[in-house]
């Protein structure tokens, strides 16, 4: 049988999953462990760089982010599904890459650029608070990727300086110590964005513009009825153009044939924005339906998902630790063997 190419992804627990994730990678990773080894990693650690002062967020969230995965139908005889802090490998692994990283090269990362602008926005000093380990937090994330042997990481775009950065360390510490380490390729998610519900060209946690997988039918209701429209419509009969609204951009999403009419009735101005939102809602939460009911199971049944979290980790420690071997021998530091 021929070996099943590997792949890695990960997220921050930091907060529910929402239909960004579910339509940008959840839904592509239950078709990739169809057909790679896949492993997914709950990156608790890396959501400490930012989140160091707030423990019970993380900590909460891992729960949630593995609900989130099983809910949506990763399958954990399929995909391995695991927490950062429990491979210790990778913290050693991240300490011994770090050599071979100039502090001018992170500093010049794109995603990490961005990041340190954002930091000074809401912080407004001269980038005094980032700290050493936000810094380091690609070298962690070649840690979490090369451990594993992975050969593919899906993610979005805004992933891709960090997968860059990767394929550096790999292809330098192969040329110092031997070859190593697997260099991993990307594969851009097709649909890495979902627009948020104000518009904005990412849904995000902190933007507060996210209909998450497990809104109740009162919060979806609620945030649909006040997603932006076509603000050049006025009364409920003017004719409006549905690329330019949320509730259109959303019923491309989840409307299915339903949108071809949805569309020709709002250009015609046979549709008024109260009903199209109503028929909207009703559409989301038919297609959560499903996933939510998941959801409930596994919230009462919270042990089944411990269990799976430790196999899932007891079977990615095991390939951390046959790397740290191999690293450790080409590192000359594998001591009284
Ligand atoms: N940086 C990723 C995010 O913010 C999470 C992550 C951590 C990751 N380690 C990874 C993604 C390794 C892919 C591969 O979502």
């Amino acid at each position: 049988m021929e070996k099943k190419k590997i792949i890695l992804t990960g997220d921050r627990p930091t907060g529910n999953l929402h239909i960004g994730h579910y339509f940008g990678s959840l839904q592509n990773r239950v078709k990739l462990q169809e057909e790679y080894e896949q492993y997914i990693l709950i990156a608790d650690v890396q959501a400490l760089t930012d989140n160091f002062n707030n423990p019970d967020k993380v900590r909460k969230n891992v729960m949630q982010v593995a609900i989130d995965y099983l809910s949506c139908g990763i399958d954990p005889n399929k995909s391995h599904i695991f927490i950062q802090s429990m491979i210790p490998e990778l913290a050693e692994l991240t300490m011994y890459y770090s050599n071979l990283v100039t502090i001018a090269r992170l500093e010049r990362n794109p995603t990490i650029k961005t990041e340190i602008k954002q930091k000074k926005e809401v912080f407004g000093n001269d980038g005094k608070l980032v700290t050493y380990g936000f810094l380091g937090y690609p070298i962690s994330q070649a840690a979490d990727i090369t451990a594993f042997n992975a050969n593919v990481v899906p993610v979005g775009e805004d992933q891709e300086p960090l997968i860059e950065q990767t394929k550096e360390i790999v292809r330098k510490f192969n040329s110092l110590y031997g070859d190593v380490l697997v260099e991993p390729e990307i594969m851009l998610s097709k649909m890495s964005r979902v627009k948020g519900l104000d518009g904005n060209a990412k849904m995000g946690k902190s933007l507060g513009n996210a209909i998450y997988l497990c809104d109740s039918t009162e919060e979806i209701a609620r945030k649909i009825m006040s997603a932006l429209t076509d603000t050049t419509k006025i009364k409920k009969d003017d004719p409006a153009s549905p690329d330019v609204c949320m509730v259109g951009y959303y019923h491309k999403l989840f409307s299915g044939k339903e949108q071809d009419i949805i569309f020709k009735e709002c250009k015609a101005g046979h549709r008024g924005c109260v009903d199209c939102k109503k028929q909207l809602i009703k559409n989301v939460c038919e297609y959560l339906a499903p996933i939510q009911e998941k959801r409930r199971y596994y919230e009462s049944n919270t042990k089944l998902v411990e269990d799976i979290l430790l196999e899932g980790t007891k079977k990615a420690q095991k390939t951390a630790s046959e790397t740290m071997k191999k690293v450790k021998e080409a590192m000359k530091i594998n001591y009284f063997e």
